[in-house]
């Protein structure tokens, strides 16, 4: 991967323009806490399914005649958010030692900071966009440890499917593989978007007070037969022990956060009541499991021949102001549409 080019000449190699689709992803054992903060290794291992239907979309093109770095985000442009994506392009920019600036646009088909991972689409997008643009031609491995530098579920974005984000010990032993391809198992998750309003704490924030909680090492001494539990369930199909895990472990996530000092509460009212609905028609036969991350929407996790039946659940709820229907998908992937 070493390239040795003269200060701001365009690699050889560098195809300037480049456009990646990256799935945003659901956390079935989720990432709470690191163990180390710059590096952004997670205190435990996670398993999630990449979305078919939350994606984001990135060009970048590295470009001789800027003189700085053009960033555009949809429904994002604070600055912290536009200088995380420079810090990621510096990344890069290292690794395939060019000093050019780069010009992104990058699309999401759905709202960001509401709870619904958009840093794993947008960093997982990124990544692959603007190294093969840089001219490097990064493996799995390597592409899914360069997107957790960016955002640690971004890693998750990268391979194909239900993916294990493998905790390591350091750099290069922690990023994603794909634990089973999107076909092996047809089940849904259906987002509920109950408000567009941004959420008051970043998760990197929360991530760091995750220590404060009394119960966090309580969490952390059982995680890995969790994963055990849900490698086990994944790879036999068993749709309602895996349902059980997901739910149990979203509380469990959000009771850390609780428990925080200063806490934590993502939920709105309405979160708090789709949950409890969710509980209720699985009562009355009909099978479904929630699970949250940091925000107030909530992911419906059904089959898929349940998927109508929740679907008119939520079309008779006033406050549920969208609804989008995702089957497991593959990870991050070129496309041929550019953005610019
Ligand atoms: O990757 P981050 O820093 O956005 O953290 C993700 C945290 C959760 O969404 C709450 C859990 C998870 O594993 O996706």
């Amino acid at each position: 991967m070493v390239l040795l080019l003269k200060h701001n000449m365009p690699n050889p190699r560098m195809d300037m323009k480049k456009t990646a689709q990256a799935p945003s992803n659901i956390a079935f054992v989720k990432y709470w806490g690191k163990k180390d903060e710059k590096l952004r290794l997670p205190a435990n291992a996670n398993i999630s399914m990449n979305l078919s239907n939350l994606n984001t979309v990135t060009t970048v093109e590295f470009d001789p005649s800027l003189k700085t770095d053009a960033v555009s985000i949809t429904d994002n442009q604070e600055e912290k958010a536009i200088s995380k994506v420079v810090r990621h392009l510096d990344r890069i920019r290292n690794v395939a030692h060019i000093s050019l600036y780069a010009k992104v646009i990058s699309r999401n088909n759905f709202p960001s900071s509401t709870g619904l991972s958009s840093s794993a689409s947008s960093f997982a997008a990124l990544t692959l966009a603007a190294s093969c643009s840089a001219g490097l031609s990064l493996n799995e491995k390597e592409l899914s440890i360069m997107a957790r530098l960016g955002s640690g579920s971004a890693c998750r974005s990268i391979p194909d499917g239900f993916t294990e984000w493998l905790e390591g010990e350091d750099t290069n032993s922690s990023y994603a593989v794909s634990l089973l391809p999107a076909s092996h198992f047809d089940i849904v998750d259906i987002v509920a978007i109950v408000s567009n309003e941004k959420k008051e704490i970043p998760t990197t924030e929360g991530h760091a007070l995750a220590q404060t909680s009394p119960f966090y090492q309580t969490r952390l001494t059982h995680i890995k037969s969790k994963i055990i539990q849900c490698k086990k369930f994944l790879h036999k199909k068993n749709f309602t022990a895996l349902g059980e895990l997901i739910e149990k472990e979203a509380l469990e996530m959000h009771a850390i956060m609780i428990t925080s000092s200063p806490p934590l509460i993502y939920w709105l009212p309405t979160t708090v009541s789709l949950m409890k609905q969710v509980q209720t028609w699985r009562k009355t036969g009909l099978e479904c499991y929630f699970t949250i991350n940091t925000g107030q929407d909530i992911h419906i996790i059904c089959r898929s021949k349940d998927k109508e039946r929740v679907k008119e659940k939520l079309q008779s709820i006033k406050e549920v102001k969208r609804i989008i229907v995702n089957i497991a998908s593959k990870g991050a992937h070129l496309i041929s549409d550019h953005l610019f």
